[in-house]
């Protein structure tokens, strides 16, 4: 497969396009931004291990049956993709209250929500994701009543599986967000999971001390990124703990590097 032209560019990543129909190579990037591009940095080792953590998580959800546009990683910072038509509307789910949540209704940090609260926000960064309800995604065409069912239900069993997941490895899913795009397959559209699930999308929190182990380290200026990212990546049993060696982050990032070289 031989890599094209740039297709689209986002904050954290790039797509380009490839000599195979339907596939596209998704390059993930170091940078990292907040509060809608305001806040900018390039953080070494970032892309890489999101791309490991989505990786992961999305081979692992395909196993109980979602659909993803993972077709597979091709080296540290590129997975092949099939590529399809994203639905223009970041879905957010929350488990615990925090982040734009607790800042827009007052709840406090770290309630736990009765249920999964599934929020809409349109993807476009001109009017900075604004919230909207399921009746603009309707009334404006963005999807139409049966994606919406269908991805609805996707999103509850995704957040049933990463909850739990989590929770094996001593951490706390509080919110996360997902994107989702229609494919044709045999002449019909169908629902796939796309985009990436990683630290820069999810909020987790250590399961005792409630220390962040996600984005909200570069957002609140805590530092620390990329150790919280490898904490991640080495809990979930993607990087393992090198005997011997000195314990730290960097270590383990340069082992991981080294083992993943092509
Ligand atoms: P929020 O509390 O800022 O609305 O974020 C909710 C969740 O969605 C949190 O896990 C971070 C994630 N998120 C993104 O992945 N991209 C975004 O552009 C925003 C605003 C949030």
């Amino acid at each position: 497969m031989k890599k094209g032209k740039k297709l689209y560019e986002g904050k954290a990543k790039v797509i380009y396009s490839t000599n195979t129909k339907g596939l596209a190579i998704q390059y993930f990037k170091d940078d990292a931004t907040a509060f809608n591009n305001q806040k900018k940095s390039k953080i070494e080792g970032k892309g890489v291990l999101n791309n490991r953590i989505s990786e992961y998580i999305l081979e692992n959800l395909a196993q109980i049956g979602i659909k993803t546009h993972l077709v597979k990683r091709l080296n540290m910072r590129e997975q092949i993709i099939k590529l399809a038509e994203i639905i223009p509307i970041e879905f957010v789910i929350r488990n615990i209250a925090s982040g734009s949540l607790t800042k827009r209704l007052g709840i406090v940090e770290g309630t736990v929500l009765k249920e999964p609260l599934i929020e809409y926000c349109l993807k476009d960064d001109k009017l900075g994701d604004p919230l909207i309800s399921e009746e603009h995604i309707l009334a404006f065409d963005w999807a139409t009543k049966r994606e919406v069912e269908k991805i609805k239900k996707m999103i509850l069993r995704i957040n049933d599986f990463m909850v739990g997941m989590f929770r094996g490895v001593g951490i706390k899913l509080v919110d996360f967000k997902l994107e989702f795009g229609r494919l044709k397959v045999n002449d019909k559209n169908d629902i796939i999971l796309a985009d990436e699930i990683s630290p820069d999308t999810c909020r987790l929190w250590d399961s005792i001390t409630e220390k962040k182990l996600d984005k909200d380290r570069f957002r609140k200026n805590l530092g620390g990124l990329i150790p919280a990212y490898t904490e991640v990546a080495k809990r979930l049993g993607i990087l393992h703990e090198t005997s011997g060696l000195n314990n730290s982050n960097v270590t383990s990032l340069s082992s991981f590097k080294r083992k993943n070289k092509k």
